[in-house]
C-alpha cells in the first residue's frame, strides 16, 4: 500500500493548458501548490497564463482576493513543453489534454516512465474509462479520475472516479485534496459517463431530438428548462458551452459502453459537428456568438 499522505503532496503537474487545464492550474496555485502547466503548444501556455491572470484580476475586482494573493498565485505557476522533465518531481499529475483515447493512453504510458514512483496520476477525462487508462501504466492502483467542472475556479464539484484497481487510500487522498481546494468531492465508480455525464448527456440529447422533431424551438426549449426546472442555463445553451463535439463523443461512449439505443446521438447533433458548428468555441452552435457580446442570438439555422 502507498505511504503517500495529503501533506506529502506538494508539487503538481497539469497536462493540457486548454479551458479545463488553465482552471485546474488556477485553483491549485491559489491553494498554495507549486504547479507546472504542460502543453505541446507554447502558444496554448501563453494564452492560459493570460486567462488565469484575467480571471484573478476579476477576483481582485470583486474583492474575493487581494492583489498579494493574486501575485502569490501567479508566482506558484510555471510552464513547460517538456513533459518528462516537468513531471520528474511531481507528487500528483492531473491530465487535462484533448479528449482522445489514443492520446491519453500515450500520455499515461509516458507519465508512468517519467513521474516518480509515488506520484498519483489523475485524469480529468469526461468519459474515457479510468480502468483502461490505468492499464496503460504499471501503477493502476495510483490512477484515478479527478473530474473538475467548467469553469473550474467557480464550480464546486469534483467527481472522483475510482478505476477498477484504484487503491482506496489514494482515493481518500484525492477526496481530502479536493476539499483543500475548497471543492466538494463525490466518489463514483468507473462505468461509462460516470454519473455527471451519464445523466446530463441524455437530457441534452433529448433536447436536440425534440428540436429536430419540431416539438419546439431553441429559445422555447431552453426557457422551459430554465424557468420550469430552475436550471441556470438551458440544455441547448449548455451544449454550446461544453462543445457539440465533446457532447457527441461522450454520447458515443455511453452508447457503445452501455449498449442501450436510448443513448444514440441525435442525427442533428452529428450533422452540426460534421458542419463544424461546435458551439461557443467555433462561434456558432444552437446560438451565434459574437466576441464581446453577451446577448444570445438563436442561430439562423433554427429560426422558426
Ligand atoms: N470542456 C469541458 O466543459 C470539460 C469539462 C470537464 C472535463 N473536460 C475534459 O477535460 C479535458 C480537456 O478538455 P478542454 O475542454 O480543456 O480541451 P481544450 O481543447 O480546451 O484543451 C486541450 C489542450 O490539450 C493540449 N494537448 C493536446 N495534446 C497534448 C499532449 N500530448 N500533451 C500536452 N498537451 C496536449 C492542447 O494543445 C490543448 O491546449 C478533456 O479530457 C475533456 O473531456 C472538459
Amino acid at each position: 500500500m502507498s505511504t503517500l499522505t495529503l501533506d506529502s503532496i506538494r508539487e503538481i503537474a497539469v497536462i493540457g493548458a486548454g479551458q479545463m487545464g488553465n482552471g485546474i492550474v488556477h485553483v491549485f496555485a491559489q491553494s498554495g501548490y507549486k504547479v507546472t502547466m504542460i502543453d505541446i503548444a507554447a502558444t496554448a501556455l501563453e494564452k492560459a497564463v493570460a486567462t488565469i491572470t484575467k480571471n484573478l484580476d476579476r477576483q481582485v475586482a470583486k474583492g474575493t482576493i487581494d492583489e498579494a494573493a493574486k501575485q502569490a498565485t501567479l508566482a506558484n505557476i510555471s510552464t513547460s513543453t517538456d513533459l518528462a522533465a516537468a513531471v520528474a518531481g511531481a507528487d500528483l499529475v492531473v491530465e487535462a489534454a484533448t479528449e482522445n483515447i489514443d492520446l491519453k493512453l500515450k500520455i499515461f504510458k509516458d507519465l508512468d516512465s517519467a513521474a516518480p514512483q509515488h506520484c498519483i496520476l489523475a485524469t480529468n477525462t469526461s468519459s474515457i474509462s479510468i480502468t483502461r487508462i490505468a492499464a496503460a501504466t504499471t501503477r493502476p492502483q495510483q490512477v484515478i479520475g479527478m473530474h473538475f467542472m467548467n469553469p473550474v475556479p467557480i464550480m464546486k464539484l469534483v467527481e472522483i472516479i475510482d478505476g477498477y484497481a484504484t487503491d482506496k487510500h489514494i482515493s481518500g487522498i484525492i477526496v481530502a485534496l479536493s476539499r483543500k481546494l475548497n471543492k466538494v468531492p463525490c466518489v463514483v465508480n468507473d462505468y461509462p459517463g460516470f454519473i455527471a455525464n451519464r445523466i446530463l448527456m441524455p437530457m441534452i440529447n433529448e433536447a436536440i431530438i425534440s428540436l429536430n422533431e419540431g416539438v419546439a424551438g431553441v429559445e422555447e426549449i431552453d426557457t422551459i428548462m430554465k424557468l420550469g426546472m430552475a436550471h441556470p442555463m438551458g440544455p441547448l445553451q449548455l451544449a454550446d458551452f461544453i462543445g457539440l463535439d465533446t457532447c457527441l463523443s461522450i454520447l458515443k461512449v455511453l452508447h457503445d459502453g452501455l449498449g442501450n439505443p436510448k443513448y444514440a446521438p441525435s442525427p442533428l447533433l452529428i450533422n452540426m459537428v460534421q458542419a463544424g458548428k461546435l458551439g461557443v468555441k467555433s462561434g456558432e452552435g444552437f446560438y451565434t456568438y459574437t466576441a464581446g457580446s453577451k446577448e444570445l442570438v438563436v442561430s439562423s439555422n433554427f429560426k422558426k
